[in-house]
Formats: structure tokens, sequence, C-alpha cells
């Protein structure tokens, strides 16, 4: 009777604490993003910054942002933005794709990798299609 007490409590607490979590995951990131990202990108399309603005990037593909200046590298490179290849971008971007414009950024701690992403993901509202992680 009280294991099943605490796991019917476990129950109603388990998703309200997952939200709790993504919450300060998706602020975390985006206090991240702030202090690594945004002096170059935007997030949204009403305001134009040196890169591309990256609302929408998850599942995105490369170099897509209609009317954005890309380099010849980023927009022939033909790859998806998925979460791995965000992460990889984030961790050695000129290594990844050698030739692209953007300064190299070396984020190598995962926590930091996953939070950035937890932001982009808020920030992901339309369906990009198939995502594989
Ligand atoms: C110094 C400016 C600068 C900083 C800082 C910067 N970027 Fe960039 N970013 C760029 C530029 C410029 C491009 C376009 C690169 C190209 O065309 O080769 C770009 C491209 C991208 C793209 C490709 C988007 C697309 O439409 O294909 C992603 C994703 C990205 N940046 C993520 C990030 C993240 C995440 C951070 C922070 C960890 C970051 N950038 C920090 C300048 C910057």
């Amino acid at each position: 009777m009280k294991t099943a007490l605490i796991l019917a409590a476990a129950l109603i607490a388990g998703p309200a604490c997952a939200d709790t979590f993504d919450e300060i995951k998706i602020s975390a990131g985006k206090a991240l993003f702030d202090s690594e990202c945004r002096r170059c990108h935007s997030v949204d399309a009403d305001h134009a910054s040196y890169g591309p603005p990256l609302e929408n990037v998850i599942g995105r593909a490369a170099g897509s942002y209609p009317d954005y200046d890309y380099s010849i590298a980023l927009e022939a490179s033909g790859i998806v933005w998925t979460p791995a290849a965000l992460r990889a971008w984030m961790e050695d971007n000129d290594g990844f794709m050698p030739g692209t414009k953007m300064r190299h950024v070396g984020i190598e701690d995962r926590t930091v990798q996953e939070f950035i992403l937890s932001y982009l993901g808020s920030i992901t509202t339309q369906d990009n299609g198939a995502i594989s992680d």
C-alpha cells in the first residue's frame, strides 16, 4: 500500500518535474545563447543580423535561410541541422565545415551544448520534417 502511494505520487510528480527541468534548461540555454551567440544571431526574422536568424533552425537544411548571403561551404554542404550536427558545429564549427565564415566558437562542454539545444528547440516552432539525433 505504501509502495503504491509512493508510486502514485511519483507518477503525478513525474511529468511536472520534467516540465520544470525543461524550463530551467531553456532559460539556461537562453542565457548561454545571449552570451555566446546572440551578438551575431538574431532569432527572429524581423531583425537583420550578421549571421542568419536561428528561429526554426532544428531540422532546417543548412544554408537555406532566404536571402542570407552564406559562404559557399555552408550553402553547398547539403547537411540538415539535426541536434547532432548542431553539437558538432558548436564544438568546432570551422573544423566541422572548413570554409565557413562563422568565426570559431569552441563550446566543448556537452551540458552547455544541451542547454543551447534546448533553447534552440524552444524557438523551433515549425515542423521541419524528420529529424534524427
Ligand atoms: C562572430 C559571429 C558569430 C557568433 C558568435 C556565432 N555565429 Fe553562428 N554564424 C555566424 C555566421 C557569419 C554564419 C554564416 C556562416 C556561413 O555562411 O558560412 C553563422 C551560421 C550559423 C549556423 C548555420 C545556420 C544556417 O542557416 O545554416 C548555425 C546553426 C549557427 N551559426 C549557430 C551558432 C550558435 C549556436 C552560436 C553560439 C554558440 C553561434 N552560431 C555563434 C556568425 C556567428
